[in-house]
């Protein structure tokens, strides 16, 4: 233990300044198999279907470009930014219960990492390409244990993810997309309650309130397991019917500052749900319509990373730059917007949030 302990990760919510953050990498990315949960995902007419493999060479450069020109910029603001260390993605993993072709990668850390105060959260994950993703922050997360006598670092149970874990019959060639959203509305998800289920990314932080969406990555078990798990917490499961693939909450839901929330306008909070918002005086807007009528190739997420946006500070926020509508919204709430060019690293895991996880926040 050093002589001269200090905190080295303290982060209580989405909006205090920023001063250390983990930001991801684009080696080595693979586009995993097909597997029991990541099938549903996966639109008829994605250019994703069918395909899997290592990205192109030149595909990881570029998006590395965009990555580490984001890590050069908040440097130079004086954030300190750490990097995982990418394993070997391209190779066949297994358990006693399954085997599977490949991993994924490390660009978003925000799925797999969530800092609540001074603890590190590995989750569960529920896809099984990304069962060892957790691996890649191992070398971050001892050394900020060595550093910082204070520090947690925690492990949500592993999950099995049998074939029981994930319902049959919820492929998308199966189900139209009204059939979904119906689906989607009644909160029948493709994840079971076998057992504890959560993504990082599905958690938003409010300080002592923990803001979980429940849908095809985290299930009711894992919402349950992480109230448990953060008893001083208020743990608030949420969901988001207008969104045929709830995964991660983070292009749907995004606080910019405290007392303010933009919110997907095709997803909306149900009102029930807003009420504990509208009772502690917060603001719900409707989010800007993003630039771009779809995501680029080979890419996961929708046209909706354009509210995907990293916020610095309760007046400063990082923007992907041709995001033109948001970029213009925030500007008019009064944010200093920082335009970051990004969409050549969406492929590999989303935008802005999901490619960072905080270490420190004032
Ligand atoms: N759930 C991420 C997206 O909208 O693409």
């Amino acid at each position: 233990m050093s002589n001269n302990p200090k905190t080295v990760v303290n982060s209580w919510n989405e909006w205090d300044p920023l001063k250390h953050v983990i930001v991801g990498r684009a080696d080595g990315c693979c586009i995993p198999p097909s597997e029991p949960a990541s099938d549903p995902k996966i639109p008829i007419d994605s250019d994703m279907r069918g395909v899997h493999g290592p990205r192109s060479v030149e595909t990881v450069a570029k998006a590395n470009l965009q990555l580490d020109a984001f890590a050069k910029l908040l440097e130079n603001r004086g954030i300190k930014v750490d990097r995982p260390t990418p394993i070997t993605f391209n190779q066949e993993i297994r358990t006693p219960d399954w085997q599977h072709g490949s991993m994924f990668g490390c660009m978003p850390p925000r799925d797999v990492i969530l800092t609540v105060g001074n603890e590190m959260l590995e989750a569960t994950m529920s896809y099984r390409s990304r069962w060892f993703e957790y691996l890649c922050y191992r070398p971050l997360i001892k050394t900020y244990f060595d550093q910082d006598p204070g520090m947690r670092h925690e492990s949500a149970p592993k999950p099995r993810l049998t074939g029981s874990s994930y319902k049959d019959n919820y492929l998308s060639d199966s189900i139209s997309i009204e059939e979904r959203l119906e689906m989607v509305a009644k909160k029948n998800f493709v994840t079971t309650e076998e057992e504890p289920l959560f993504d990082a990314a599905d958690v938003l932080r409010f300080g002592k309130d923990l803001v979980v969406q429940h849908g095809f990555t985290t299930n009711l078990k894992g919402i349950n397991w992480l109230n448990r798990h953060f008893p001083d917490h208020r743990v608030h499961s949420v969901n988001f019917p207008g969104d045929p693939y709830p995964i991660h909450i983070d292009a749907t839901f995004t606080p910019l500052r405290s007392g303010l929330l933009i919110n997907n306008p095709e997803r909306a909070l149900p009102e029930e749900q807003k009420k504990i918002f509208a009772k502690n005086g917060w603001e719900i807007l409707d989010a800007a319509r993003p630039a771009h009528n779809k995501p680029p190739p080979l890419c996961y997420s929708s046209v909706w990373l354009s509210m995907n946006v990293l916020v610095i500070d309760p007046k400063t926020v990082c923007v992907e730059a041709s995001e033109v509508n948001q970029l213009e919204q925030l500007d008019k709430l009064g944010f200093n917007v920082l335009p970051i060019p990004f969409r050549d690293a969406y492929p590999f895991g989303g935008g802005l949030h999901c490619s960072t996880t905080d270490v420190y926040r004032e």
